[in-house]
């Protein structure tokens, strides 16, 4: 077989299971890499390079007890994508605690538990290469997203810091905001809404596979190594 983009590559994904995690496993492993899934539930597709742990992002023991397992298998670790998100768009008014509190576990402490337990296997690679998913919401910011959009800035300004700490180690920390897709979280939205904010883009369509694969090759590329701490929007918006 001929090497592909991530051939020697050993990559993790989170939110593995479905939707965007689920396109990019598929796209790195096509690519000839190993990569390693986390969701909170079972695996959803087989691979003989492909590794699920069920394990939810936002748990700080479970994800410390997973990378304790795995790094006995993978000791070293090249690329993460932190990708798993939870959306509940509601209204500040009638928006449950319990909801916000989800979104931030999930979508900011998640990312930040794994980042740093990867970047220290990352570390012994002496490379590695993080990219975190945000969303358009942190520029439209609509009205319904208050705690989502906030999460998803905060996943830039973390990682705008963490590229600093983790520059010593050739380690690289992006970001890419990606515009609607159709997927699981998209599906619980009011399709009227979706169809207005995307005729409302610059590029006015949905967002494909293939726009978000060609950001994430680019930020992972040997030759973005001098490429920290950025955030690309897709469909224009910025
Ligand atoms: N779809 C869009 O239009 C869109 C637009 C902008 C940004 N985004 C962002 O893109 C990313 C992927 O979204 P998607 O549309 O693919 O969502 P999705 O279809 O709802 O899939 C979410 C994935 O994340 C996993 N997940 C959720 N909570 C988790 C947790 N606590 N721990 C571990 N895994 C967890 C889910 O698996 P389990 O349920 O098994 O845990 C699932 O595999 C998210 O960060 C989202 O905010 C999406």
């Amino acid at each position: 077989m001929a090497a592909g983009l991530y051939s020697g590559r050993v990559a993790l994904v989170t939110g593995s299971r479905r939707g965007v995690g689920r396109i990019l496993c598929e796209h790195l492993l096509d690519e000839g890499g190993t990569v390693l899934g986390f969701a909170r539930g079972e695996a959803t597709f087989k691979h003989e390079r492909y590794r699920h742990f069920q394990v939810d992002v936002a748990d700080s023991a479970a994800v410390q007890d997973t990378f304790l397992a795995l790094r006995q298998e993978f000791p070293v670790l090249h690329l993460l994508i932190n990708n798993a998100g939870v959306l509940t768009a509601q209204h500040a008014l009638i928006l449950a605690a319990g909801a916000a509190r989800t979104m931030m576990e999930t979508n900011l402490l998640g990312p930040f538990l794994v980042s740093r337990e990867a970047a220290k296997l990352m570390r012994r690679a002496k490379w590695g290469r993080i990219i975190n998913i945000s969303s358009m919401a942190v520029s439209l910011e609509p009205v319904g997203d208050s705690v989502y959009a906030a999460c998803k800035a905060g996943l830039t300004t973390m990682g705008n810091v963490m590229a600093k700490e983790f520059a010593p180690f050739q380690i690289t920390v992006n970001t890419l905001a990606i515009s609607a897709i159709a997927t699981d979280m998209l599906s619980h939205l009011p399709e009227e809404r979706i169809r207005e904010v995307v005729a409302s883009l610059p590029i006015p369509r949905f967002a494909e596979a293939d726009d978000i694969l060609n950001v994430i090759d680019f930020f992972a590329s040997q030759r973005s190594s001098y490429l920290t701490a950025q955030t690309l929007y897709l469909g224009g918006v910025h």
